[in-house]
C-alpha cells in the first residue's frame, strides 16, 4: 500500500523502507501533544518522523532544535504533496482536526488524529466519509485504551469478574487553569466545540464504552465554576450515562482543580473509577494497583502503567494495522460515537432533559 505513494525520490531507499516496514510521518501541530508524539516516535523502529508543520514559528524552531526534525513548514498543505510522507498525525486544536484530516486523506495519506476525533458530530462524519472515499486509513488516538490498567479492567469486566455491573462512578480531575483562563488559548473555547466534557470527558466516555459498550442515554450538567470567560465553555461538568448493557455511570470532570492531590502528571490529571456488579466491585485510581473485591476477599492487581508510553504504543499499533491491514483496538467509529455522546451531553445541558441515543449507532444512521 505504501509503495503507491512513492513516485520520485530515492526509489531504492524507498523500497528498502517499505521492506523494513518503515512508515514516514509528518506531524501537524507541534505543541504539547505533537511534541509528545515526536518524542515517543524517536524510539520507534517501524516508523520515522520526517517532517512537521505548525503555524507558530517558535514551535517549529523547538521541533528542529530539540528533535532534529529535518523539515518544518508553516502550512501543513505543503506536506501533503510530499511523496515521502505516508502518514499524518494531527495534533492541532479540535476545531482544525476535520480540515487537516480531510485534506490529508484526500492527498492519499493515512491519518492519526489525536482525541477528540473532532469538535462536532458533523465534522467527524465528514472525516469518516473522506476516509471511505479515499481508501486511506483514519485512526483516533484515544491513548487511554492503551494503558495496561484499562486493559486489565476491561478484561475483568468483560470476563464477568464483578458479575453484571449496575453502577459506576468515574472522574477525571485536572488542572488546566492556566490555559482555560487565558482568553487567547483555544483550550476550552466554544469555537473548538466545548469545554472539559469534550476535552477530558471524551477520554472517559471512550474508555467507559470499551468497558460497557454503547451508551443509550445521557443526562448532563456543566458550568463555568471558576473561569467565567464568555468565549469559553464549561470548566466543570457531570454526565450520567446509561449503557445498553445495563449499568448507570456517573462521570465527573473538571479542568480547574488546581490543588487536587493526585500524583503530578499530565496537567495534574487524576483518574478514578469504582464499578459495582452483582458479584463484586473494581476500584481504580491513577498510578495505584487495581483492587478487585469479590466473595473471596480483596485482590490487588499491579498493571504496569508506569513503564508504558501509551503514545508510542498506540502509534505503533496503528502503523501495524496499516501495514498488515488489521482493525485497530479503537476505531474512528469509536471516535465518532464518543463525540455523539458528548454532543448529546451538551444538548442535555442546554435543555435540562435526558437525551436518548438508543438505536442510532453510526451503522444505522
Ligand atoms: N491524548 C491526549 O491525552 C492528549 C493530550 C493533550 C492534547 N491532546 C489533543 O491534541 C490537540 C492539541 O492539544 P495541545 O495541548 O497539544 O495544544 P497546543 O496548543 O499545545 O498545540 C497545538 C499546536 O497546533 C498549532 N496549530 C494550530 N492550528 C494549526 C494549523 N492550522 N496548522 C498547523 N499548526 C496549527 C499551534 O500553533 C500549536 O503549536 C487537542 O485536540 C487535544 O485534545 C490529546
Amino acid at each position: 500500500m505504501i509503495s503507491e505513494f512513492v513516485d520520485g525520490g530515492n526509489q531504492e531507499e524507498d523500497k528498502m523502507d517499505v521492506q523494513n516496514n518503515e512508515i514516514r510521518i509528518g506531524i501537524v501541530g507541534l505543541g504539547m501533544i505533537g511534541s509528545a508524539h515526536l518524542s515517543a516516535l524517536c524510539e520507534s523502529r517501524i516508523c520515522k518522523v520526517v517532517a512537521g508543520a505548525d503555524v507558530d514559528p517558535t514551535r517549529r524552531q523547538n521541533a528542529v532544535s530539540e528533535f532534529a526534525l529535518p523539515r518544518c513548514v508553516e502550512d501543513y498543505r505543503e506536506l501533503l504533496d510530499s511523496p515521502e510522507i505516508d502518514l499524518i498525525i494531527v495534533g492541532t486544536p479540535h476545531q482544525t482536526h476535520c480540515a487537516v484530516a480531510v485534506d490529508s486523506l484526500e492527498a492519499g495519506k493515512h491519518v492519526i488524529v489525536d482525541k477528540p476525533l473532532a469538535g462536532s458530530v458533523d465534522d467527524t462524519r465528514a472525516m469518516l466519509d473522506a476516509a471511505e472515499r479515499s481508501g486511506m486509513r483514519l485512526f483516533v488516538a484515544h491513548n487511554h485504551r492503551f494503558m495496561p490498567s484499562n486493559q486489565l479492567v476491561r478484561s475483568f469486566i468483560r470476563s464477568g469478574a464483578i458479575g453484571d455491573a449496575f453502577l459506576g462512578m468515574s472522574c477525571f480531575i485536572g488542572d488546566e487553569y492556566e490555559r482555560m483562563s487565558d482568553p487567547n488559548s483555544w483550550k476550552g473555547s466554544l469555537d473548538c466545540g466545548g469545554g472539559v466534557l469534550l476535552d477530558n470527558g471524551v477520554h472517559m466516555i471512550d474508555i467507559l464504552r470499551s468497558f460497557f459498550g454503547d451508551v443509550s442515554w445521557v443526562n448532563a450538567v456543566g458550568y463555568q465554576a471558576v473561569v467565567k470567560l464568555p468565549a469559553k465553555g464549561e470548566d466543570t461538568g457531570m454526565i450520567q450515562l446509561g449503557f445498553d448493557s445495563g449499568p448507570v455511570v456517573s462521570l465527573v470532570s473538571t479542568f480547574v482543580a488546581r490543588y487536587n492531590g493526585f500524583p503530578s502528571d499530565y496537567v495534574g490529571a487524576g483518574i478514578r473509577h469504582d464499578f459495582y456488579g452483582d458479584r463484586g466491585s473494581l476500584h481504580v485510581s491513577s498510578k495505584q494497583p487495581i483492587t478487585l473485591c469479590d466473595n473471596t476477599g480483596q485482590h490487588i492487581h499491579e498493571h504496569g502503567d508506569a513503564g508504558c508510553n501509551t503514545i508510542l504504543t498506540e502509534d505503533e499499533h496503528f502503523i501495524e494495522c496499516i501495514l498488515d491491514g488489521l482493525d485497530p483496538i479503537v476505531t474512528a467509529v469509536d471516535g465518532f460515537e464518543a463525540i455523539r455522546v458528548v454532543e448529546a451531553a451538551y444538548e442535555s445541558m442546554k435543555t435540562g432533559r435526558r437525551v436518548s441515543l438508543a438505536g442510532q449507532p453510526l451503522s444505522l444512521l
